[in-house]
């Protein structure tokens, strides 16, 4: 385990370790009760299968979306949708409010709508987010004019990484408020943007570098491929 700025990185062996760590967490938070945010990509998937074996009751929970590609829920690049396979559909009792973000509606219809769904809530209880190979999280992309947003909890923003299509996504602030931040990430092809966002300056270059929950925990959960530069700092 390594503190970093205001950080802690937790280093698994292996992807389906890092995983295990993070379905842990969540089964946890499924007890907890509270908002949860879960997030798209590939990294995710098997832990969201292990935390539906782990605790299949989340009916304490609201679950919510860091991000969400323009296209139907059914869709196979819909994050709602990977969740629903991964998770939803394997629970015994199900959350208490899905408010998945609409990407069938566009991104600033969808946006606008995700914003009126957050009704006047101000923080989320734990929010996971994965990290890509260019520093970017949620659909927030390094350099970015959406880095900047400060009014607003959910703003559309243009993709600028596979698949391309538009995107809704949370605010930086709205990010920072949750008492919880969770990175999930694994992979050698993730290493130099975990050095930079875990363990650099905090820069728009990496977006990843400027999520630190300003009133709660930020923790990494990193496989020892993703965490090979901060390792050999
Ligand atoms: C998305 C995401 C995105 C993702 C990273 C990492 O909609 O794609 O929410 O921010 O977390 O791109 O994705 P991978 O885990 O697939 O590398």
């Amino acid at each position: 385990m390594v503190r970093g700025r205001e950080i802690e990185l937790v280093v698994a062996e292996d992807a389906a370790a890092a995983a295990q760590l993070a379905a842990e967490r969540l089964a946890h938070a499924a007890r907890a009760g509270g908002h949860v945010v879960l997030t798209g990509g590939s990294t995710p998937r098997r832990a969201y299968e292990l935390a539906a074996g782990l605790e299949p009751d989340w009916s304490h929970v609201e679950l919510w979306w860091s991000d969400e590609r323009c296209v139907p829920p059914d869709d196979e690049r819909s994050n709602y949708g990977m969740a629903e396979v991964a998770l939803l559909d394997r629970l015994a009792s199900a959350p208490a409010a899905v408010h998945r973000m609409r990407g069938e509606l566009g991104r600033d219809g969808g946006a606008e709508q995700y914003e009126r769904e957050l009704g006047d809530l101000a923080r989320f209880d734990l929010v996971l987010l994965g990290l890509g190979a260019d520093g970017h999280i949620a659909s927030l992309y390094p350099d970015q004019p959406t880095l900047d947003e400060t009014g607003r909890r959910a703003i559309g923003a243009e993709a600028h990484l596979q698949p391309f299509v538009d995107r809704i996504t949370l605010t930086l602030p709205m990010l920072r408020a949750a008492r919880e931040v969770l990175f999930l990430v694994a992979g050698a092809d993730k290493a130099d943007a975990v050095q930079r966002a875990f363990a650099g300056e905090p820069s728009h270059a990496t977006p990843g570098s400027l999520v630190r929950a300003v009133a709660g925990t930020t923790t990494a959960l990193l496989d020892t491929a993703a965490a090979a530069q901060v390792l050999s700092k």
